[in-house]
């Protein structure tokens, strides 16, 4: 059996990446299981996609789409008239999608539409806010999934209130958390803790990158500027996207606290998330990343499509008015966080529950 495994952008490679190694190791025992890796390009640079390859060991794509950025639609676009041309060369079984970015809405249809059986892995969560594209993405994807790979009990009941059959939902937990656990051992201090002299718990990791907080430059520098003053002298560690790198002038950023640097490899990023004193971000994987290793988590958005990092794991939901921050950071600095616990399934296991599933469809 051939399938499709679909990346695009930097939140899809941590979670493909243990797929494949699964993948490999029933190849190794003699199944007939087969993979082909679909790259479509939607993040391009070293930084947010080529880093990621090598350093989680994915191999180089057998097809890679080169689309690029755009807008939605112009990404939207690309995506699905790039993979139709792979499909019709040849045709797999089935296509695996991951997580809810552009890619994954785009190829999901175009695979569902060439006839070819469609499986999400992270299906069924839901924010409730359509502004984020990501929503979107999303229920679009599920609305045409064949199989839901879930990562919680509130993606199962999502599902099952919009009459997704109970056969259809594996309730597998977490591949990204498969990553995390998986390379623990092969993390990498980044050359930002010798520069700055950086202490374990003595310093904020802070990541910012949606349109939310990041499109409008204002916002983002007052996000900054409460950080920055709240957090008083201790460090805070800022890698940033490419995104909200064009809305940023740099040298406008006159902190002593702050350190504003380039975006990070992943053995070099989990590496200060596991050593900080909390995280500050608006992403959601890293709620998730946040929660298995117990580090206090303050999100700047209204929703959550993750509820489970906030009624189980250490992440609380701020709101996106950065006024939220000073008292936040209060607690934390009095040692008034909360400790968190570790969701079901979430054990580093789930991508052989997953491949265990695809042998079963085969
Ligand atoms: C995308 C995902 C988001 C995910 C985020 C993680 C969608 C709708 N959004 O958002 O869910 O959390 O990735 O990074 O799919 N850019 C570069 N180099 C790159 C990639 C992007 O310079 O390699 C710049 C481009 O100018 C682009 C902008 O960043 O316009 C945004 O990239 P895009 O892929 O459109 O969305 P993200 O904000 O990265």
């Amino acid at each position: 059996m051939l399938i499709d495994l679909v990346a695009g952008a930097r939140p899809n490679f941590m979670k493909i990446a243990p797929i494949i190694k699964a993948i490999k190791k029933e190849q190794d025992a003699g199944s007939r299981l087969s993979f082909r890796l679909v790259h479509t390009g939607q993040h391009y640079d070293k930084k947010m996609s080529g880093d990621f390859f090598e350093q989680l060991n994915i191999p180089t794509p057998d097809v890679n789409l080169g689309v690029g950025s755009g807008s939605q639609a112009e990404q939207t676009a690309k995506i699905m008239t790039g993979y139709e041309k792979v499909l019709d060369e040849k045709k797999p079984e089935v296509c695996l999608v991951v997580g809810d970015v552009t890619s994954t809405m785009a190829c999901a249809i175009t695979a569902k539409k060439s006839g070819v059986l469609v499986v999400h892995v992270e299906g069924g969560i839901r924010s409730g806010d359509w502004r984020m594209p990501e929503e979107v993405n999303r229920v679009v994807t599920d609305s045409i999934t064949d199989y839901f790979y879930t990562t919680s009990k509130y993606a199962n009941e999502n599902l099952k209130n919009q009459g997704v059959p109970r056969e259809k939902i594996v309730y597998v937990g977490n591949t990204m958390i498969d990553s995390l656990l998986g390379n623990l051992d092969r993390l990498v201090q980044p050359g930002i803790w010798n520069k700055v002299s950086l202490e374990e718990r003595k310093f904020i990791l802070m990541t910012l990158h949606r349109p939310s907080n990041v499109d409008d430059g204002k916002n983002l520098l007052e996000i900054i500027r409460e950080v920055c003053s709240s957090a008083s002298n201790v460090p805070v560690i800022f890698p940033i996207h490419p995104r909200t790198r064009k809305m940023l002038d740099l040298d406008a950023l006159k902190y002593n606290n702050l350190h504003a640097i380039e975006p990070m490899g992943y053995l070099e990023f989990i590496f200060l998330l596991k050593n900080c004193m909390a995280i500050i971000t608006d992403s959601g994987g890293i709620t998730e990343e946040a929660t298995v290793l117990g580090v206090p988590c303050m999100t700047l958005r209204d929703s959550t499509e993750r509820p489970e990092t906030i009624e189980e794991g250490t992440n609380e939901l701020l709101g996106t008015d950065p006024k939220a921050l000073k008292p936040a950071l209060e607690r934390l600095m009095n040692g008034n966080w909360k400790k968190g616990g570790i969701p079901y399934l979430w054990d580093g296991k789930t991508s052989g529950r997953i491949v265990e599933h695809l042998l079963s469809i085969a």
